[in-house]
């Protein structure tokens, strides 16, 4: 949560920050904010509540003249949205200006002892405490702003990613992180400091990622440095970027989501390429291969995640509990790393993330390690925080998802869970030739199931104006897609503020079908499968009531469309590939409701894209 962005070089930098800011506003938009040192070495802040583009016109009139600055948009933790909270964050002096992204857990204490000295605070953001003691301790010891850092970064407990300028020394640009992800861009005499590489890639595709307790001085015309917390100098590892800047804008789509979600026939093109054999004999995850007696010697599986992912991960259990017969629980991670879990080295843990920064799996992913289990990633952002801390994993490759509902990356993971079981079913020996051939030609067929699932978008858009203003929605779904239902609700709510509810569709007797009148519309998902009979009488328990019914069922599934109020109807799927298939008609419908309730898709209120605070 939170973005940040830095430039030092010789080009204005306003433009690269604001630019830099729109990029990185999935991380939480409730105001953002910049900080120039100006070619005479004043420092002007700007900052407003609100969007980026509020910023922009805040500015309009402002002098935004200088080569060097930070800037930053908020997702809020200490503090209301206003324009004091905002970041940048100054100084009392005035001089110094930080941005950050994470939580100082022990401000409280930090400014108390400031206020001893003296400071008085005007934000109620614990990252104004680390100014002013970064501030303190430069003028206490007569150091340098990077001394200052490095000491003040020693008494905060808390995670972090900043950036510093100082009028006092205005050819310099201090970064530092801890728990929260900061990338170096290495550019021609100019330097990129940001939250992920999405604000850099167009002007140079050389990067650094910054490491925990590691500080980065960059200074104008000097190399690099980087240092840890004991000033000791550190390795830089310059990395490649493989992201094209067309990835990152919307490609003639009204909306990230909406391009995203017609994506997916290239994006699980990308996420299979090189991995299932044409044959359909071997699925080739690098990350399986590699530590083949791990999978064949594990116990268990626990699969460990939040939001989106934690509903992928549930697939992810069925998946592999009847693929390759392994026991597997799925966490959320946020419960997961306070539970005092019992794992063992025969554990495999599997972390599913599409940021790789969620901060509850990161913590849950370094408890499993302590214990010491094996853990496995599956990441879309490359070189994240969770793809470097896990053992081994598996990318799902899908691009950049902007959109700050999850869709293409849920199909990713899913796919990725997929041939996951297939590939430890196979090394395992747990299912014959017959099925795992019918799985891998069904993996490969999903790009183009779902460029023919696509088409049902104009009749969804239609279908949307019908259940524009209702309250409420219930979601139902069994086996592999009870994960479907629920992971549909939650598309719904986050987008278009409709309280919505999934649940497995035989539960529904024993509670939530008290809800159902006229007045709650219920989506069935109901493809034809093993639970296809059991889910036409659920179906009909509802109609009984008064309700009514959207159903995705199978093509010519001529028994539901006669009970059901509307039908839409996706290619015929074997079981444990239906959830990707039945995915995109509840994005879509999600994405048209909110479209017609005039909600701002991308952007939902009060939600951020990467959570990387508690
Ligand atoms: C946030 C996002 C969700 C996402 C969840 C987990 O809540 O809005 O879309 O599913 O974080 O994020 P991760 O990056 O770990 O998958």
């Amino acid at each position: 949560m939170c973005g940040i962005v830095g430039y030092l070089g010789d080009k204005p930098a306003y433009e690269i920050l604001v630019k830099g800011l729109h990029r990185l506003e999935y991380r939480g938009y409730d105001s953002s904010g910049v900080a120039l040192v100006s070619s005479d070495s004043k420092l002007n802040v700007y900052k407003t509540r609100g969007k980026v583009a509020d910023l922009e016109r805040f500015c309009e009139e402002k002098d935004v003249d200088g080569t060097i600055g930070i800037a930053h948009t908020r997702w809020a933790t200490h503090g209301e949205p206003n324009d004091i909270n905002a970041h940048p964050h100054v100084g009392r002096s005035g001089n110094i200006a930080l941005v950050h992204n994470g939580t100082i857990e022990n401000y409280h204490v930090l400014k108390e002892a400031l206020e001893l000295e003296g400071c008085t605070f005007k934000s109620e953001t614990d990252t104004e405490v680390l100014v002013q003691l970064i501030e303190y301790i430069k003028e206490k010891n007569n150091c340098s702003l990077v001394d200052a850092v490095r000491g003040a970064l020693k008494e905060v407990v808390g995670a972090y990613a900043i950036a510093v300028v100082d009028t006092d020394e205005p050819d310099t640009m201090i970064g530092a992180r801890k728990s929260s992800p900061l990338v170096i861009g290495i550019g021609e005499g100019e330097t990129f400091l940001a939250s992920d590489a999405t604000p850099i890639i167009e002007y140079t595709d050389k990067v650094v990622y910054l490491n925990d307790d590691e500080i980065a001085i960059i200074r104008k015309n000097e190399p690099l440095q980087i240092v840890n917390s004991d000033n000791m100098p550190a390795a830089i590892d310059i990395k490649t970027l493989r992201m094209s800047v067309s990835q990152l804008e919307k490609g003639g789509y009204p909306h990230f989501m909406l391009k995203e979600i017609f994506e997916q026939p290239r994006t699980i093109h990308d996420c299979i390429r090189g991995r299932v054999a044409s044959s359909g004999d071997e699925v080739l995850l690098s990350g399986v291969t590699e530590h083949k007696e791990r999978f064949l010697n594990a116990h268990r599986v626990v699969i460990v995640a939040c939001g989106t992912s934690w509903h992928a991960g549930l697939i992810g259990k069925r998946l592999l509990q009847e693929i390759a017969r392994i026991p597997v629980e799925v966490e959320y991670a946020s419960e997961f790393r306070y539970s005092n879990p019992v794992l063992t080295p025969d554990d495999i843990v599997i972390a599913i993330s599409q940021s790789g920064e969620t901060a509850d799996t990161l913590a849950a992913i370094q408890m499993a390690r302590k214990c010491g289990a094996f853990v496995y990633g599956i990441c879309n952002v490359i070189g994240s925080s969770i793809a470097r801390a896990t053992d081994s994993g598996t990318y799902i490759h899908v691009g950049p998802e902007i959109g700050v509902a999850s869709t293409k990356a849920f199909t990713g993971q899913v796919t990725v869970l997929t041939m996951l079981a297939l590939a430890i079913g196979t090394l395992k020996n747990t299912i014959s030739k017959e099925t795992r051939l019918q799985i891998a030609d069904a993996i490969r067929a999903l790009p183009t199931l779902i460029s023919q699932t696509l088409k049902l978008n104009d009749s969804i858009e239609k279908l949307s104006g019908i259940y524009t203003y209702v309250h409420n929605f219930l979601y139902l779904g069994r086996g592999y897609n009870y994960p479907s239902a629920l992971e549909g609700a939650l598309k719904l709510k986050e987008i278009s503020y409709i309280h919505a509810e999934g649940y497995p569709a035989a539960e529904m007797k024993h509670g939530p079908i008290a809800l159902i009148d006229h007045e709650l519309p219920t989506v069935v998902i109901a493809p034809d499968d093993e639970m296809h009979e059991k889910i036409i009488s659920n179906i009909q328990q509802v109609k009984a009531r008064g309700g009514s019914v959207i159903a995705v069922v199978t093509k010519g599934d001529t028994t539901i469309k006669e009970i059901a109020d509307h039908v839409l109807e996706i290619p015929k799927v074997p079981e444990c590939v239906s959830p990707v298939i039945v995915s995109v008609p509840l994005q879509l419908l999600a994405y048209h409701i909110a479209i017609k309730k005039g909600c701002n898709v991308d952007m939902p209120r009060n939600l951020a894209k990467s959570v990387t605070v508690e």
